[in-house]
């Protein structure tokens, strides 16, 4: 047995009894100026809904769309239902009330946006999410199901938002299930109704889509090795150029965080290193260098987690799914910025071979870490990562893992906690909650830092006390990071999956958190507002 399984991992074949890796499905995007210019029969008419004072409004909204008259209707029924227009509430009631208006939709979705007076970009994103979300999936005559087609007037209050909610509340993956239909295609009015507006969210959607993928994916399945194929795959398709750096090189090359935490695994570590070029790149063009935690599975390793909940640390490589992802979205894009993505993939065991604690790893660039607890392993990886990373001399170093526990405890599980030069970070910050995803600048105190001080190395790997633990790693990470870059690190320990209910356009298990925030930082130094300025880190 254990045989067949380490032949499987040194093999580049499946391994035995192990399902293969699924996808997740995601609808179709498109735009139109008119609802009477949508020929395909439409199974849901999407509307918001707002909570006014003395009832639920949607003239306004969605009335741009559609004649007064049938309005007016909807807005009787909407009431006799009950229906409030607060925020996530939805109806769906006969699409009969447009009879003779020339619309035939099955049906009307209603969804609640909350007071008018308060309408964000979010609020936008989260209503279309919800609606995805709670479209039904209907029967054809042969009583069989059939992913449904869903226009929606969203778009008047945000084109690119009401597509991009609508695309990720539709978002469903069925793992080893047979999948069920859907959400098929989302057709969405905009009065100015670019093609570009849904070829856009359709990069963005899919590169969220396809972090999820990755973290939804068993550990059995998703492997160092597996992972580096998969990456190599796609970036290939999308004309990246791709380096796997295997446990040989890793070891040859002085890799030692990456080969010490994947010492206990029958599963070898990856280096893989993805890079993008514009077309028209040259001197001025600024460069990111992405760089994301990539543990396949974190058991903790000698210094074992606890049962429960341990089937989540199949999530501990989210954040290296959220940059492979942005990158291969900034070359879809076409983004003016040079980025490459440095992810070091290890899955951390507590096999014989393994790290002990007490042992002491020489990492690349030669910084000495004493390894004092296994499963503060993210930043031992990443501490090799993140130099190989800043030696293509990069203005700035976006990285991002899930990192610690203490995230969770500091900001909760929806919040990410940014640390790092203080200008970039208050920058991405402000970035990630204008996308929803609501990351929270976070300080890197002095005295923590001090904390990591060794007797018989560079650095310990646990603080020698119990305190502000996400700010500690942030100041571990800092070691490693080469003067003169602006740095930004991104924990999303429990932001990445969610282990409650689905909510707005966010689905139980990966949610793709940070790919948005890092896509809008990308296009952000794209566009010349972020400047290197050289700033402390704090
Ligand atoms: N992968 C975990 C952090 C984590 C915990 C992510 C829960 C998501 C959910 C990380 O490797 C870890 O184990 N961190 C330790 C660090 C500690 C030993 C200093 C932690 O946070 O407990
Ligand atoms: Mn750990
Ligand atoms: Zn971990």
């Amino acid at each position: 047995m254990t045989d067949s399984v380490h032949d499987s991992t040194t093999n580049s074949g499946a391994v035995k009894g192990a399902v293969e890796m699924v996808r997740g499905h995601l609808p179709e995007l498109a735009t139109a100026a008119d609802v009477s210019a949508i020929s395909e029969h439409i199974d849901y008419l999407v509307i918001p809904a707002f909570k006014g004072d003395t009832g639920i409004e949607i003239a306004g909204g969605p009335g741009q769309a559609l004649d007064k008259q049938y309005q007016v209707e909807m807005w009787k029924v909407l009431t006799a239902v009950g229906a409030t227009g607060t925020e996530d509430e939805v109806t769906v009631i006969p699409g009969d009330v447009l009879a003779g208006s020339g619309i035939e939709a099955d049906r009307i979705l209603a969804v609640g946006l909350g007071s008018s007076e308060e309408i964000t970009e979010e609020t936008v994103r989260q209503a279309a999410g919800v609606a995805s979300r709670k479209v039904k999936a209907p029967t054809t005559e042969d009583g069989d199901k059939r992913g449904a087609h869903v226009a929606s007037t969203l778009g008047i209050l945000g084109t690119e938002a009401a597509l991009v909610g609508h695309a990720l509340g539709a978002y469903r993956y069925s793992g080893a299930k047979a999948a069920t239909p859907g959400v098929d295609k989302v057709t969405v009015l905009a009065q100015n109704a670019e093609d570009d507006a849904a070829k856009k969210a359709e990069i963005v959607a899919g590169s969220v889509a396809m972090a999820r993928d990755l973290v939804n994916t068993p550990a059995n399945v998703l492997y160092p090795e597996s992972y580096a194929e998969f990456i190599r795959t796609e970036a290939t398709a999308a004309g990246l150029d791709v380096e796997i750096l295997d446990d040989k090189q890793l070891e040859e090359q002085g890799f030692g965080g990456i080969i010490g935490v994947g010492k206990g695994s029958a599963r070898p570590p990856r280096l893989v290193r993805v890079s993008y070029t514009p077309a028209d790149a040259g001197e001025s063009t600024p460069f990111v260098a992405l760089v994301g935690k990539g543990i396949t599975f974190d058991t903790g390793g000698i210094s074992l987690k606890p049962g429960a909940n341990m089937w989540d640390m199949i999530s501990d490589m989210g954040g290296s799914a959220a940059v492979v992802a942005s990158i291969i979205a900034a070359a879809k894009l076409e983004l003016n910025v040079r980025v490459t993505a440095t992810v070091p993939l290890a899955e951390n065991m507590p096999g014989s071979a393994a790290t002990r604690p007490g042992d002491i790893l020489r990492h690349y660039g030669g910084l000495t870490t004493e390894v004092l607890n296994t499963d503060a392993e993210g930043r031992l990886v990443l501490a090799d990562a993140i130099v190989r990373a800043c030696e293509d001399g990069p203005d700035y170093l976006i990285e991002t893992a899930t990192l610690t526990g203490a995230q969770m405890v500091a900001l909760g599980l929806r919040t990410p906690g940014i640390m790092g030069s203080i200008d970039f970070r208050d920058r991405v910050s402000m970035l990630s909650q204008e996308v929803g995803e609501k990351g929270w600048p976070m300080p890197l105190p002095a005295e923590l830092g001090e904390a990591l001080k060794s007797d018989v190395a560079d650095l310990r790997n646990i603080s020698t006390t119990r305190w502000g633990g996400m700010s500690v790693a942030g100041h571990y990470l800092s070691n490693f990071v080469a003067e003169g870059v602006e740095w930004v690190h991104i924990d999303v320990a429990g932001p990445a999956y969610n282990t409650g209910s689905a909510h707005g356009y966010t689905p139980k298990r990966g949610t793709g958190v940070p790919v948005r925030t890092i896509l809008a930082a990308l296009e952000d130094v794209a566009a010349g507002n972020a400047t290197n300025t050289g700033t402390e880190r704090g």
